[in-house]
Order: C-alpha cells, then sequence, then structure tokens
C-alpha cells in the first residue's frame, strides 16, 4: 500500500491529465496554463441568473459578528457571536428566494460568512482568500445570493479556527411543495465548546503541532477510540458540549404534545467532534441528509460528523425524554430534554444514559436518496483519487501528500459528471466537505444519499459523484478544523 507521504506528483499528474504547476490555494489567477473561471466571472453571473425566477422575495437579514458573553450555567464565556447570541439568529426562507445578509464585522480580527452546502453563487461563498478578501475589523460585506434547493442547511466564518468560537446559526430552506408530514419543526444545534472556559483555539493548534500535551485525547495513539469512527474521537478535549448553546446543567426545554410529530433538523456545528445522537424512548425516522431526501430510514441513534445534517421524524411519547448528543468518543455529552406530559425529568433521569444509545446506529449503507434527488445516470466524464494522510506527528494533513499550500487543483468542466474517491489512510476520521455542490454517494453503495459532507473512516474507501453545474472555485475540506488548517484542503476548479 502506498503511504500518504509517498503519494507521488507524478501519479498525481498522471490522474489530474497534466496540471503543469501548483497553485496555491487563494490564488485563483491562472498560473498553471488552465484558464480558470473566476469566482466574479460571467460564467458566475450567467449560472445565478438561471437560478434565480422573476419575482423571487428578498429575505433580508442584518448580521452582524461581535464580541459576547454567553452565560453557560454557572460560567460565562467571553467569546465571538452572530447576533449576540449562540447559536446565531436562525434563518428561515423558502426556496427559490433570494437571502440579502448585510454583514458587519465587529470582531477584532477579519473575517467571512460561508453558507454551509448551499448551491449558491461562487463570489458569495464566503471562503476567504479564495472567492473574496477577509471583511477585515469594522467593515461590511453585503452577501447577496439566490437559495435555490431546500434543506438544513447553516453558516459560519470561513477563516482560521473561527468556527470554534461560537460563530455559527442555522440556515432553514422551507419546501413550498413539501406534504406536510409534521407538526412542527425544531433545529438543534450540537457543538463542542472551549472558547473562553477553556483554551482558545489558536493555543489548542500550538499545542497539537508542538506535539500533543494536555489538548490532544489520542496524541500518538492513546485514548479512547470508538468502533463506530474506527479510531480517535479527535484531537481536542473540550470542557463542555452544547445544544442550542446551552449545557447539560442548563438544557434547553423542548414543549410537545403527545401524539404530535416533530421534525428535528439536527446540525453539527463542532469543530473536532462527532456525536452519537439520540431520543430517549423515541425512534427516529431519518427522512434527510444535509439537506436532501433520503427513502426514510427508522433506527434508535445515529452518529452525525462535523458539519453534517440529519433531519429526523419522530412521533412523541408521552412522558419526558432525555434528548442526548454523546461526543464520541470523549466520555462526555451535550444533552437537551422534551417533555409532553407528566413530571418533568429529575436531574439523574437527565442525566441517565438512554439504551437508544447503543442500539440499532444508523449505517451509511442504509441510506438513499429518493428518487427525485438521484443523480441523473451515466458514468463520470472524469474521477479523483484523494488519499487522506497525515496525522498528528506535527499536525500536518494532507490530501495525496499535500497541504493546502501546495495544493493541486483538481479542474472540473462545467457540464461534467466528476467522481471523487476518497481513501482515507489515517488514524482518524474526516468529514469532507465540498462547497457550492450536493454531491451523491455512490460506493460502496450506488443510489446513495446526497450530502455536502462525508465521513471518511480510518482506511475507509468511498466514492461520490457530482454534477458540475456551479462554475466557479470550490474548496474541498475537512470540516475537523484544525485538521483543516493543519492543510486537509484543496480545490476544485472549474477551467473553460
Ligand atoms: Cu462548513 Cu468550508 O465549510
Ligand atoms: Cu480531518
Amino acid at each position: 500500500m502506498v503511504a500518504s507521504g509517498d503519494y507521488s506528483r507524478r501519479e498525481f499528474l498522471g490522474i489530474t491529465g497534466g496540471l503543469a504547476a501548483a497553485v496555491a490555494l487563494g490564488a485563483c489567477s491562472n498560473t498553471s496554463g488552465a484558464d480558470r473561471i473566476d469566482p466574479r466571472g460571467p460564467e458566475v453571473s450567467a449560472a445565478e441568473a438561471a437560478r434565480t425566477r422573476p419575482g423571487a422575495a428578498v429575505t433580508a437579514l442584518d448580521l452582524t459578528a461581535s464580541a459576547f458573553d454567553l452565560a453557560l450555567g454557572s460560567l460565562v464565556a467571553p467569546t465571538w457571536a452572530y447576533g449576540d447570541r449562540v447559536p446565531g439568529p436562525e434563518v428561515r426562507m423558502r426556496a427559490g428566494d433570494i437571502l440579502e445578509a448585510r454583514f458587519i464585522n465587529d470582531l477584532p480580527v477579519a473575517t467571512t460568512v460561508h453558507w454551509h452546502g448551499i448551491r449558491l453563487r461562487n463570489d458569495m461563498d464566503g471562503a476567504a482568500h479564495v472567492t473574496q478578501d477577509p471583511v477585515p475589523p469594522g467593515g461590511t460585506f453585503v452577501y447577496r445570493f439566490t437559495v435555490p434547493d431546500p434543506g438544513t442547511y447553516w453558516f459560519h466564518p470561513h477563516l482560521g479556527l473561527q468556527l470554534d468560537r461560537g460563530l455559527y446559526a442555522p440556515l432553514i430552506i422551507e419546501n413550498p411543495a413539501e406534504p406536510g408530514a409534521y407538526d412542527r419543526d425544531l433545529v438543534l444545534v450540537l457543538d463542542d465548546w472551549t472558547s473562553g472556559i477553556g483554551d482558545d483555539p489558536e493555543r489548542t493548534l500550538r499545542t497539537l503541532r508542538e506535539g500533543g500535551g494536555a489538548h490532544a485525547q489520542h496524541g500518538n495513539g492513546g485514548g479512547p477510540s470508538s468502533e463506530a469512527l474506527g479510531g480517535a474521537g479527535g484531537d481536542v478535549a473540550y470542557p463542555l458540549f452544547l445544544v442550542n448553546g446551552r449545557p447539560p446543567e442548563d438544557p434547553a426545554l423542548l414543549e410537545a404534545r403527545p401524539g404530535e410529530r416533530l421534525r428535528i433538523r439536527l446540525i453539527n456545528a463542532a469543530s473536532d467532534t462527532a456525536f452519537r445522537f439520540a431520543l430517549a424512548g423515541h425512534r427516529l425516522t431519518v427522512t434527510h441528509t444535509d439537506g436532501f431526501p433520503v427513502e426514510p430510514v427508522t433506527v434508535d441513534s445515529l452518529l452525525i460528523g462535523m458539519s453534517e445534517r440529519f433531519d429526523v421524524l419522530v412521533t412523541v411519547a408521552e412522558g419526558s425524554f432525555p434528548i442526548v448528543a454523546e461526543a464520541e468518543a470523549k466520555a462526555n455529552r451535550a444533552l437537551a430534554y422534551l417533555h409532553a406530559g407528566g413530571p418533568e425529568l429529575s436531574p439523574s433521569e437527565l442525566r441517565a444514559r438512554p439504551s437508544e444509545l447503543d442500539r440499532d446506529l444508523l449505517d451509511l449503507a442504509q441510506l438513499k436518496a429518493t428518487a427525485g434527488v438521484q443523480l441523473p445516470p451515466g458514468r463520470p466524464a472524469r474521477t479523483y483519487r484523494l488519499v487522506l494522510g497525515g496525522g498528528t506527528d506535527r499536525y500536518r494533513w494532507t490530501i495525496n501528500g499535500r497541504v493546502a499550500a501546495d495544493a493541486e487543483p483538481l479542474e472540473v468542466r462545467a457540464g461534467e459528471k466528476v467522481r471523487l474517491v476518497f481513501q482515507n489512510q489515517t488514524t482518524m476520521f474526516h468529514p469532507m466537505h465540498l462547497h457550492g455542490h450536493t454531491f451523491q454517494v455512490v460506493e460502496p453503495t450506488p443510489g446513495g444519499p446526497r450530502k455536502d459532507s462525508l465521513m471518511v473512516l480510518p482506511q475507509q474507501r468511498l466514492a461520490i459523484d457530482f454534477m458540475a453545474d456551479n462554475p466557479g472555485q470550490w474548496v474541498l475540506h475537512c470540516h475537523n478544523v484544525y485538521h483543516q488548517e493543519g492543510g486537509m484542503e484543496t480545490l476544485i476548479s472549474y477551467v473553460r
């Protein structure tokens, strides 16, 4: 087997068809000889015009990022947030409408806003240094784009480790054509928390680069591991895990009526934690993955990686029930609770570990996109093999042996079907995320779910297809922000 570091440039070039020179991520200019489509180019405007219907409604959002003191039970965490709350203000709008977000940066550092999972115009994607210059402190930026596809999305900064400070919020795109299979819709945002109460993210990354220390849970191999993750749970030991910005000692209470059908939209906004989710006394019918419908599957629990979303339907039983998101292989959990008649839960009942967590865990192979969202049939026009490599040694994480700064853009042409084959040669899982597209999982099972983030487990090989229908320069990276900062990022580059 080829070690990731030996995955040679020559072999890579053979696969890509001869891209002559590496292009630093961020330099979208043409240094390779390829005729790259500019994020502000005419192709991007044309794609946006084709998505925009005449008379589309505009949802206006005033969004400010600023310093904020978050109350976490008995603690106060000085942090950064959108709109003085964590999660930030939920945006809810209808598919086909236009979002106009007037963003003000009140932070002491430059930032951007990335609209995770949205098939939007490339110049509004918020990828710092790739699609826009960061918004300086005191600066403003207007993000304006059509939101074409219904689903559960979210937004967060796309610069450095800022996501790990509480800058995130749900973006819910409603489907006007959807049959009412539920009575009410709830959003649960999961997060791992250190900002203001533990080490700040930059310090944590420095420690990881210096070789572990108190922050690395597994360092060079120790620490708890998870069968479902095929290895360690992460690199960072967090003091708290939150549901909707609240710690277990002060959990969010969801009031419901027995028999009510809830659509629960789960969003994992964590930086280094996968959660195992269950609702005590209930089964979960999974209906959507990363916003797109799947043939419904009913399970007791599911694992949700960083940046993934699952929509589940539950029929509320009578009583009080803990809602548990266990930090996988981190021996800690985030909590909320559901109250549907009867007495409230005592603190010890609330802390009891629901047996659902150990039963009937959702498996990727069970998920199939619905007929309406299958990709068109046909063989891919090109295939890229992406070896995920590196590790905690020097804290370098690579794609095909390269860190982001040396990445070879993966060229595509508009209209093609493109296949990406991920091969994880590391000992950690990587939630790989592609901007601007929702791919379909095609291996191990053809016809798999539509997603924009996919957990690739250690030693696993998975393949996805996507339609290159959204011209521009799009980053593809691991959504563990520490791995992303450690280099696990490349570029899908549309060329003419
Ligand atoms: Cu959630 Cu590159 O993004
Ligand atoms: Cu990773």
